[in-house]
């Protein structure tokens, strides 16, 4: 069976539906593949800090009523060692620029409803998804869905399958330049029916490991603890997730953390992946398919929106006045940006979290760095405007 569209975009994850509802708004038509189902790709948990820039985007393209309405403001974040906090006051030294706390499910849920609501297709469940043609004019898409085969026809494709995905993968041998680096830790990441112990997030570096606690609303905790990148979730029994993180995260004045219910858990390796370019022929590569992030700065989701923002205006310039230039520098306007992402989300990582091959040289210098960040206004200021995020041009 034949389809055909302008837009073929591989994925349902956060940069394929942004993609695809920025083009409906401009009348550019697309069609999403789906691996996985509906239920599941709402129900992944994953990011949950916004930047400035990526909430007023949603906000201004029709999608900011529930995250107006639930979404959380956070002016500030706490750096917490040797059991003291110390509030970086995000909103205060960035001109007023702030983050907010939505869960990546509810961006993802916002943005399924808004699809469909617009009559916009999204094929979940399909499999063996193929791109072909993309040194052509007419690239396709083959797949397979409840047993049936499929061929998509469109003018362009947008890989936005994340980092397993694979868009990156049929793009030929010697294009991409790939950097990759595996950091020696992942985290231990938790959801928990039970109410944040802070009211900002608190970032704990600690003699046995980094801890972060985060949240997703007055009645829901999120919380991340270090751990080997190779470990077992079995080893971590809810009881001493709680310990350690209270433990990492104990201050000097009694400081306590309300444990609750774990109704989630799971373990994320920590990398740092680029592709350059983020392009080839008619195949264009978005978000994690394209770059992979520590998640430490809070980053990930962003860098996505930021990534399928310029496409969608690239594709946009591209039916609506033949103007390929934004397509042609889609790749370099993005890469910068990514790679000033890759350098503060590795610097928050570097600081953070403790190396088990450490003799102590490591730990005195993040001991500095994390003091000069405390007490000088310009290095606080530094991380503050990269946290908020700078500003999409
Ligand atoms: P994805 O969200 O990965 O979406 C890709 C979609 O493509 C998926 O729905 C997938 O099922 C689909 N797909 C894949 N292959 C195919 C195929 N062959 N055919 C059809 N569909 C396919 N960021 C943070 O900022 N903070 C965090 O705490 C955080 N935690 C994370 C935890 C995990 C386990 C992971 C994997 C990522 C995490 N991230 C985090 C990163 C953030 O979630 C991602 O940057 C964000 O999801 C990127 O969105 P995306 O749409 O580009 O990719
Ligand atoms: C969250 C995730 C992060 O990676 C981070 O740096 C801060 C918060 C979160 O899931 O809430």
């Amino acid at each position: 069976m034949n389809e055909k569209t302008q837009v073929g975009i591989i994925g349902a994850g956060p940069s394929g539906l942004l993609l695809s509802h920025l083009l409906h708004l401009k009348g550019i038509d697309s069609v999403i593949l789906e691996a996985r189902s509906r239920k599941y790709v709402e129900e992944r948990v994953r990011a949950g800090v916004l930047e400035q820039g990526t909430v007023d985007l949603l906000c201004d393209t029709g999608l900011g009523d529930r995250l107006r309405r639930e979404g959380l403001v956070h002016h500030g974040i706490e750096l917490r060692f040797d059991g003291r906090g110390h509030r970086i006051a995000l909103s205060d030294i960035t001109g007023g620029r702030s983050i907010w706390i939505y869960g990546q499910r509810e961006v993802v849920k916002d943005l399924i409803d808004a699809r469909l609501e617009a009559q916009g297709a999204i094929h979940f469940e399909v499999d063996g998804v193929i791109p072909s043609g993309i040194d052509s004019d007419s690239p396709a898409l083959n797949y397979q869905k409840d047993g049936r085969e499929y061929e998509l026809n469109c003018d362009f494709i947008a890989g936005c399958d994340g980092f397993h995905g694979v868009s990156r993968e049929s793009i030929p041998a010697g294009v991409l330049r790939t950097y990759h680096h595996v950091y020696p830790f992942g985290w231990l990441g938790i959801l928990a029916a039970v109410a944040p112990s802070t009211e900002e997030l608190i970032y704990a570096y600690h003699e046995r490991g980094f801890a972060l606690h985060s949240l997703r609303s007055p009645e829901i905790s999120r919380l991340y603890l270090q751990v080997e990148p190779d470990e077992d979730i079995n080893n971590w029994p809810d009881d001493r997730i709680w310990e350690e993180l209270s433990i990492r995260m104990a201050t000097d004045d009694g400081w306590s953390l309300k444990t609750g219910p774990i109704i989630e858990k799971g373990i994320t390796p920590m990398r740092s992946f680029v592709v350059e370019p983020m392009q080839h022929g008619r195949l264009f590569l978005a978000g994690d398919a394209a770059h992979i992030v520590p998640a430490t700065g809070a980053k990930g989701l962003n860098l996505a929106v930021h990534d399928v923002h310029k496409l969608a205006e690239a594709f946009i310039a591209w039916y609506r006045e033949g103007s390929n230039e934004l397509l042609e520098q889609y790749s370099t306007n993005c890469l910068d940006r990514v790679w000033r992402v890759q350098d503060f989300s590795s610097f928050m990582s570097l600081m953070l979290h403790r190396y088990s091959d450490d003799d102590g040289f490591r730990g005195r210098l993040q001991r500095a760095q994390l003091e000069y960040i405390c007490s000088s206004k310009a290095a606080s200021r530094s991380l503050a405007e990269n946290y908020v995020g700078l500003p999409h041009i």
